[in-house]
């Protein structure tokens, strides 16, 4: 292949497991078992492969990865092989000794996902008790240490009214980067959907808040808005395109070009397990079947976007219209975009499903 991308950034979901059951989580309904999980040596080997293969950062998130005992060796075979390593956690058992142990692993960086400022409102929706408190203690010590801290405030209806005080919040903690992130409807939030989704009137007004943010805190907070596309007229290019920019590895070992990907129904993924990641990256059938814009049917196909989105989101597709090859109906172009209008406007309902093993 002539114009192969080199990726920039390996997504190392080291385990399913985490404390909390954010109705919201990315990871599938199908939660992978700690025995299928990658050994240390696995790891290691991954993350010189993806170092060799010019990827710069290194996301070491799950599930929770402080849950895996060998975060620190992994972390440090990461800084060796060059990556900059980006820790994506709860901070729940983020203490003071295992962030210590990190930080003289290499750690070079922290994103803390938070649900909310008000404690009993947070950690209802994260199903954890005393989980802000523990975000909180840690967030500060990571900025005393100097280190990098990102906030990723993951908002829904039944937060939004929090995203001032959320602003304010990162600012006093001394954050350098807030994502204002709201839900993507994939994983557990695809059956989450209508107690997740804001009213048009909500998302309006957030985005009001965050531009006039951004101006306020200029130079001392970077504040990123992460829109959900039920009520965009374009979609996001969904990873950067597919095939382009990551590498998803599972907990089992299986590299995805996204982390939704597995939900697409009769592609195979390679396993780490058993091939080199250069060779999936450049080879696999899976890595393949989306990337650039020959796949593409009309609109797209021709369209002046069609090298800025890519495409939209292929598990969006499936997961509204149940075909993975269709035009991302999020896409005002595309003949089911009504379909992506319908969701955001279904009644609400106020029930989760929490996030579990065992679905
Ligand atoms: Fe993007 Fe396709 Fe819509 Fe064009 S038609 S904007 S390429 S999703
Ligand atoms: Fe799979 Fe968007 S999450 S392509």
């Amino acid at each position: 292949m002539t114009d192969l991308p080199v990726p920039i950034g390996l997504l190392a979901e080291l385990t399913h497991r985490c404390p909390l059951g954010c109705p919201y989580c990315s990871n599938p309904i199908e939660l992978t078992r700690t025995n299928a999980e990658l050994d240390t040596k696995t790891w290691i080997n991954v993350l010189n492969e993806a170092a060799s293969l010019g990827i710069m950062h290194v996301h070491l998130s799950g599930g929770e990865p402080l849950v895996r005992p060998d975060l620190a060796e992994l972390t440090n075979a990461a800084h060796l092989a060059g990556l900059y390593t980006n820790l994506i956690t709860s901070a729940v058992g983020l203490t003071v000794q295992r962030f210590s142990e990190l930080r003289a692993a290499g750690l070079d960086h922290v994103q803390i996902s938070i649900q909310g400022v008000d404690p009993a409102r947070a950690d209802s929706v994260a199903h954890f008790k005393g989980g802000t408190r523990a975000k909180l203690d840690a967030a500060k010590r990571i900025v005393e240490a100097g280190m990098a801290l990102t906030i990723n405030a993951v908002m829904h209806r039944n937060n939004m009214d929090e995203l001032p005080a959320i602003i304010g919040l990162a600012e006093n903690l001394g954050a350098g980067r807030l994502e204002v992130a709201h839900v993507q409807y994939h994983g557990w939030a695809i059956p989450n959907r209508a107690a997740l989704m804001p009213t048009r009137e909500q998302f309006l007004e957030a985005e009001q808040i965050v531009i006039e943010a951004r101006a306020r805190f200029e130079g001392t907070l970077v504040i990123d808005h992460v829109m959900p596309d039920y009520f965009a007229e374009r979609p996001k290019a969904c990873m950067g395109g597919w095939g382009r920019q990551v590498i998803v590895v599972t907990p089992d070992g299986r590299a995805l070009p996204c982390h939704a990907a597995a939900t697409l129904p009769g592609m195979i993924f390679d396993n780490v397990r058993k091939k080199p990641l250069a060779d999936i990256w450049g080879h696999s059938e899976a890595f393949n079947r989306f990337r650039g814009t020959q796949w593409m049917p009309k609109p797209c196909n021709g369209c002046e976007r069609a090298e800025i989105d890519w495409g939209g989101c292929r598990c969006q597709a499936l997961s509204i219209l149940g075909d993975a090859t269709a035009t991302d109906p999020a896409c005002a172009l595309s003949p089911n975009h009504a379909r992506m209008k319908e969701l955001a406007s279904a009644s609400a309902t106020n029930t989760y499903r929490f996030r579990r093993i065992g679905g």
